[in-house]
């Protein structure tokens, strides 16, 4: 297979690691295994890395991988080991997985549930759940409507990524509106904040607004939309709709006051308003944190307004804001909550919860074939399970607090040429860079820091325009337990060091 830089991707791992052996050497004739089963590595990587650069491929997989010299290989903990340019590296991931491995990896317990429901089941995939229903989709289904404290009687529903949850929410609120009143039953439009990500089906895009590039050459009306600016408690840079950078510096009551200027002014028809969606920490976006007031300001106003109220958890959620979702620090009341990533471990899988009058009433409006799947299912229990056993909410808000928190304000400050602000919760946290000289937000910079941070052995990603997400597994070693290493000191150390690096080798800020 050949990547976008031209090279050739020679399949290295999975047939010498696992045994299972690609049908395309199968097909060329080349049968690694010996009597034994037994693949000899050696022999094996020369023909498969032949037969790669015979095979004229023009498709191959797509992706957007944060490079493409890097491969997977396994995880333990807050580590992972990579093979970056063929040498094995381990690396300490503080991105948790893009927040799929709260747990950490290598859970020896998710271990056992997938065997115990092998074991049990046979058959780990089961009959569709929205088809026949399953002993282990139920008891989550259960333990949800338990555990996420909306007032409502509450429902919920299962599907299979982040995205399809976000459709399956804008559904629900369509369903409330065919069974309201005459007055209400029009209220087709739907509002986001500037720098939301909430997917990229062409439901959720219509919502998501955190990069251009995202939303160019799409339609992005599949129900007409608006956005307003995400109400944080600290400055922050954004695009706007024309993709131009913006400088978002306001006080919390200037958030509702510009929404009510745009209902004025006829920018936004509130009475055609079905929903509005927020996360209460911006992922993607930027790592932008609500403030609590001007939240609960708007949430009012929406409300007062017949508008109902999603809440996308599925970054925040489960608990590494500190709490299991992240608007119980706010003290909201949603309608819908959507929940997936850590929710299954990396499972795809995903979970809505919901105010039970908004649901479904007909067979036919709503299924997916693989939602609520035994194994998603009893994976999400046991996640939940050791969430709430552990305590790891707690765990997230006093690392945070304590730890992360202050060792990045500390940043902050010995380092002001070059860091706008630290911005977080529990183990969410972001760090934006800038040229305060031009008060413009340094990509460059932060790219730099990311860079040279992997080269001393901690994996980061990027959010928003300019800043450094810290998020690692609520799981990471403090260096405060007896046994157990850092992970968390070392993700501060090598941060320090990678800002230091990064300002030694670039001389302009950009
Ligand atoms: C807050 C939020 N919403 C929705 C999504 C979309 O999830 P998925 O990629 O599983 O569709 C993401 C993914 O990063 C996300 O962070």
């Amino acid at each position: 297979m050949r990547r976008s830089d031209g090279n050739f991707l020679t399949p290295r791992h999975p047939p010498l690691e696992s045994g299972i052996v690609n049908p395309l050497f199968l097909k060329k004739g080349v049968d690694m295994s010996n009597a034994n089963g037994m693949v000899n590595k050696a022999d094996f990587s020369e023909k498969a890395e032949k037969i790669a650069r015979n095979i004229k491929q023009d498709r191959y997989a797509f992706t957007t991988v944060i490079d493409p010299n890097l491969v997977w290989l396994d995880g333990k903990g807050s580590r992972i080991s990579i093979s970056e340019n063929g040498q094995r590296r381990s690396l300490v991931d503080a991105s948790a997985g893009v927040c799929t491995k709260n747990l950490g990896y290598g859970n020896e317990r998710i271990k056992k549930v997938i065997r115990q429901v092998l074991m049990n089941q046979k058959e780990v995939f089961g009959y569709p759940f929205h088809d026949m229903e399953n002993d282990y989709a139920l008891d989550l289904a259960w333990a949800l409507t338990e555990l996420t404290p909306i007032k409502a009687e509450r429902e919920v529903v299962f599907a299979n990524s982040g995205a399809e949850g976000v459709e399956a929410a804008v559904k629900l609120c369509y369903n409330a509106r065919s069974k309201s009143s005459r007055r209400n039953r029009n209220r087709k439009d739907f509002i986001a904040c500037y720098g939301a990500f909430h997917g990229r089906t062409l439901g959720a895009l219509s919502l998501t607004c955190s990069k251009p590039i995202q939303r160019e050459n799409y339609p992005t009306n599949a129900f007409t939309n608006y956005h307003i600016h995400f109400p944080a408690n600290h400055p922050y840079f954004v695009y706007d709709d024309s993709g131009d950078v913006q400088f978002i510096d306001y006080g919390a009551s200037e958030y509702l006051e510009e929404v009510k200027l745009a209902c004025r002014k006829g920018k936004i028809d509130i009475d055609s308003v079905n929903a509005v969606i927020f996360e209460m920490i911006q992922g993607e976006g930027g790592i932008n944190v609500a403030s609590r007031e001007a939240l609960q300001d708007l949430v009012r106003f929406f409300r007062s307004n017949g508008v109902y109220v999603i809440v996308d958890e599925i970054q925040t959620g489960l608990g590494r804001t500190g709490k299991m979702f992240a608007f119980e620090h706010f003290n909201i009341d949603p309608d819908v909550v959507v929940i997936s990533k850590s929710l299954a471990y990396g499972f795809p899988f995903s979970a809505v919860v919901y105010d039970a009058k908004m649901g479904w009433t007909q067979k036919g409006q709503q299924s997916s074939t693989f939602a609520g799947s035994p194994l998603g299912s009893a994976i999400a229990l046991e996640v939940l399970s050791q969430l709430t056993s552990e305590n790891l909410p707690q765990r997230a808000y006093d690392l945070g607090e304590r730890v992360l928190g202050p060792a990045l304000r500390t940043i902050a400050q010995d380092y002001p040429d070059v860091v706008h602000n630290v911005r977080g919760m529990g183990l969410m946290h972001g760090i934006e860079f800038w040229n305060p000289n031009t008060r413009k937000p340094a990509r460059h910079f932060r790219d730099e820091v990311v860079l040279q941070a992997r080269k001393l052995g901690v994996l980061f990603l990027d959010a928003g325009i300019s800043t450094i997400r810290i998020t690692p597994p609520l799981t990471i070693g403090s260096g405060s337990e007896d046994k157990g290493g850092n992970e968390l000191g070392t993700i501060i150390k090598v941060l320090t060091e990678s800002i230091r690096a990064a300002r030694r080798s670039m001389k302009r800020i950009q």
